[in-house]
């Protein structure tokens, strides 16, 4: 099929540009690069051998999507473009709207004016707010905590409502767990821009000296060890999942019941690991020391958080497979070849643990 990627040279985007193209798709990447490099595409070349067609561009430039839905003759569209940072969204609210929410409405009014009506919309288990219960299936009920979750909830909405409006439309929702790791050539990986705010880059930092130590965020929460428990997922798992998802909408299957045509489904692996559980499998592969120290919680977030999987398998045919090992494995070889420098002047570190 031709595909066009919205965000397609960001982290999971490009990651699933790696899979669709060796499957045997044709993809267009269209990004505005505010959180990735045109570079992406050179590298996905090296890794694909033969060349990736990509465009600068904003979702919100309607006109622009629908010349390019017309002159490469899409016939799906996979949605990542969007702001993600949860704290960001606290400070900015305005622009997460503007961006995730008013982006999707362009891109919906694209796909209507063109007749492109399949998409697959990349939302995130944000949505599911504080959990009443775990494992979260989808059925669990939604809330937000901050405008980026919020954007996804209303984009979310926004989905069931043009699904049911018009049978042609054919959507599935994947709400992802938290992505980690890169592809194994170490080529593609999480667009680092100064000090981030995910777990497993920064503590991939600290492993090579760039950061002195891990702040853990509290290990008084109400889990074995005290610490944060996510549903860590290789980013190559989740690329598949993609891939999955698109072979379900494109087969033409009914794939849920209401709304007719729409369907979300969680991308997880099943599996929650704390913080320190996460240090020690990284200190294992890296071979390097992660020297953290104890600190306040950090405001929003929840004790501990991890997916009920099975309805990815019984809709999809799909489910994770590659291990928190091979994740932190591959973090480390994304680190050590995109900040070669950094790695090189490691220093260790040793804190009193
Ligand atoms: C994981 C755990 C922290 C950093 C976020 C977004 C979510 C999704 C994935 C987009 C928590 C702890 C972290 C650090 C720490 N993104 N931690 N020290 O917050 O679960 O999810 O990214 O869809 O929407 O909210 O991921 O990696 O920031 O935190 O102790 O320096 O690691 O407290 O328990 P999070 P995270």
């Amino acid at each position: 099929m031709n595909i066009l990627l919205t965000g397609g040279t960001g982290y999971i985007g490009s990651h699933t540009a790696v899979v669709l193209a060796q499957a045997g798709h044709r993809m267009v990447l269209l990004d505005n690069y505010s959180n990735s490099q045109p570079e992406v595409g050179d590298r996905l070349a090296q890794i694909l051998g033969q060349p990736v067609t990509q465009i600068e561009g904003d979702v919100r430039d309607t006109a622009r999507l629908i010349e390019t839905l017309r002159q490469y003759a899409i016939e799906a569209v996979i949605h990542f473009a969007g702001l993600k940072a949860v704290g960001e969204s606290v400070a900015r609210p305005i622009d997460y709207y503007a961006h995730n929410v008013q982006g999707t409405i362009s891109l919906l009014q694209a796909m209507q004016a063109t007749g492109v009506k399949i998409l697959v919309f990349s939302s995130s288990a944000t949505v599911y707010g504080d959990p009443q219960y775990l494992p979260l299936d989808e059925q669990h009920p939604l809330s937000a905590t901050n405008p980026y979750g919020r954007s996804k909830l209303h984009i979310e909405a926004m989905l069931a409502d043009v699904a049911r409006s018009d049978d042609h439309w054919r959507i599935i929702c994947l709400r992802y767990f938290n992505p980690v790791g890169a592809h194994e050539s170490g080529l593609i990986g999480e667009n680092l821009r100064g000090a981030p705010n995910n777990l497993m880059p920064f503590i991939a930092q600290v492993a090579s000296g760039e950061q002195p130590w891990l702040n853990v965020y509290g290990n008084d929460y109400p889990t074995p060890d005290g610490t944060g428990v996510r549903d860590y997922i290789h980013v190559m798992d989740l690329a598949e999942g993609h891939q999955a998802a698109l072979a379900v909408l494109s087969a033409g299957l009914e794939v849920c019941s209401q709304p007719a045509h729409l369907i979300t489904v969680n991308l997880g692996t099943g599996q929650g690991y704390s913080v320190l559980e996460i240090v020690k499998a990284f200190e294992a592969v890296s071979g390097r020391a992660v020297p953290y120290q104890i600190a306040p919680r950090r405001p929003g977030d929840i004790a501990a958080c991890y997916a009920q999987v099975s309805k990815a398998a019984d809709v999809l045919g799909w489910q994770a497979r590659r291990g928190l090992q091979e994740m932190c494995a591959s973090a480390w070889n994304w680190q050590v070849q995109s900040r070669p420098g950094a790695v090189a002047k490691a220093r260790c570190y040793r804190l009193s643990t």
